[in-house]
């Protein structure tokens, strides 16, 4: 199988109820690595080597992670800042990226409904992602449709039951694996 990275950019897996569900599931893969940076890195000081090692040997990369104001967490952005430097990811030498398929996997706590025009949120999705997508663009690495679950918070009494949410989790992460499968049985026609 692709060696498949993962980084999770949740900022609490302790206190998470689908991102801790993906993730675990992730876990029980082969070849999969995931790197819970918050964890490695609950200073925020990112160790860039290491992080562009990890890059390096993946055919594969997921970003994981809850939808937090209409992007990703900090620790999230603080990774892209450090990790994808100029001459590692961008730049005349910089395509140590170049052909490694970007997955994103991300939680969103609103309703489908509301990310459209007229909506709540006003905006598609795929229009809040385009930075990230953009970054594919420029890093060489080919977008993936993203995989991406609505109605994923619960607050006891407001929001959602909590079975039904961690039912959403597991199609997620049913629905994740299910790409990576499709991703290495396209990479292996290829050859
Ligand atoms: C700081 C913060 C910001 C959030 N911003 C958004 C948002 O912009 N849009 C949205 O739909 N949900 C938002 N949410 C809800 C999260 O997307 C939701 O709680 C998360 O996906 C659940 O993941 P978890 O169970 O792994 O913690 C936000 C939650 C937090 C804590």
């Amino acid at each position: 199988m692709n060696k498949t990275l993962v980084i999770s950019g949740h900022p609490n897996l302790d206190e998470s109820l689908t991102n801790r569900i993906i993730i675990n599931r992730l876990s029980d893969l082969e070849d999969v690595e995931i790197r819970d940076i918050i964890s490695l890195y609950p200073d925020f000081k990112i160790d860039i080597e290491a992080e562009q090692k990890a890059l390096l040997e993946a055919d594969q990369v997921v970003l994981q992670f809850p939808f937090y104001w209409y992007s990703i967490p900090g620790i999230m952005k603080e990774w892209m800042d450090r990790v994808l430097a100029y001459g590692f990811a961008y730049g005349s030498t910089g395509d140590k990226l170049k052909g490694k398929p970007l997955i994103i996997s991300t939680t969103i706590g609103g309703p489908e409904e509301a990310y459209q025009e007229g909506g709540y949120n006003n905006f598609r999705i795929e229009d809040l992602l385009l930075p990230l997508r953009q970054t594919a663009y420029l890093t060489g690495m080919p977008w993936q449709d993203p995989v991406v679950s609505h109605g994923m918070v619960y607050i006891p009494g407001v929001y959602n039951v909590k079975e039904e949410v961690e039912q959403k989790a597991k199609a997620h992460a049913t629905r994740l694996i299910e790409t990576l499968e499709q991703l290495e049985l396209a990479q292996s026609t290829l050859v």
